[in-house]
């Protein structure tokens, strides 16, 4: 069996991380284009920090919910499995889903890394971040060239990693993706939708965990209108019952 599964933001809310665009999403009330660009970097980089710095907080305070273990358990059973996620909170991680089969597609919150150079280091830890504040007045700096650090993220008008997007289009150039998850994602942007249907293929089955319609829907061979928190433990243990029953 091989599986593609794809996550946004609706797989983290039930820990409490707000969705972008669901109920008490966070574009809902504040403006991308204020806080997730480069420009809005350029203008006000205090500003932007503030908001990763609250998000990055946030995250450490949750815990992965039981749509982040389900998938985990998918993971560690399936033939071959690719995990895509456009989150950038560690839930999966902490989930035990396996780094190797993962792909954080718009980027790591927790990474900082230079604006102009390509040094980046990991920030985890709230300690060493607030050591960091505290020497660079605020606003990290890189200590190779000097620029100003910034979120290790993908914001609105960068380019995606295209190592990461190698890694997609190996998976689907492999062979034939049997089944396709697509969870707790709005699929408003053209790759999600993209990468989900031609894994789906001729024959694989392509199913939409999400309370609400996408854009991906009218592809899906499956809609399940459940949270993914309450949908996703149950429709794993099915499949994985399905498989031991048929091997
Ligand atoms: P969105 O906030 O756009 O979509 C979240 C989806 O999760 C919606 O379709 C909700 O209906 C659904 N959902 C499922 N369960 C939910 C629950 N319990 N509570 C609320 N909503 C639930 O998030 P993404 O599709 O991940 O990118 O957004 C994609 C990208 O847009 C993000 O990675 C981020 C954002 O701007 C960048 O910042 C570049």
């Amino acid at each position: 069996m091989r599986v593609l599964v794809i996550t946004g933001a609706g797989v983290s809310a039930e820990s409490g991380i707000p969705t972008f665009r669901g109920k008490d999403g966070y574009w809902r009330n504040l403006d991308p284009a204020k806080l997730a660009t480069p420009e809005a970097f350029a203008k006000n980089p205090n500003l932007v920090w503030e908001w990763y710095r609250e998000r990055r907080q946030r995250i450490r305070n949750a815990q992965p919910n039981t749509a982040h273990q389900a998938i985990a358990k998918l993971a560690q059973h399936a033939h071959e499995f690719l995990l895509v996620t456009q989150n950038v909170d560690d839930l999966h991680t902490r989930a035990d889903s396996p780094k190797e089969k993962m792909v954080q597609i718009h980027g790591d919150i927790f990474v900082t890394r230079c604006s102009r150079c390509d040094f980046s280091r990991d920030e985890p830890e709230q300690e060493y971040e607030q050591e960091q504040e505290r020497r660079d007045a605020n606003l990290p700096r890189c200590p190779r060239c000097g620029a100003l650090m910034r979120p290790g993220v993908v914001w609105f008008g960068e380019q995606l990693d295209s190592r990461k997007i190698d890694i997609v289009e190996d998976y689907l150039a492999r062979g034939d993706v049997d089944l396709t998850f697509v969870v707790g994602t709005t699929a408003l942007f053209g790759y999600i939708v993209d990468w989900a249907t031609r894994a789906r293929g001729q024959n694989g089955e392509l199913v939409e965990v999400n309370p609400d319609e996408t854009p991906l829907s009218r592809f899906a061979t499956k809609l399940v209108r459940e949270p993914p928190a309450i949908a996703l433990p149950r429709l794993i243990n099915e499949i994985l019952r399905f498989v031991r029953h048929s091997t």
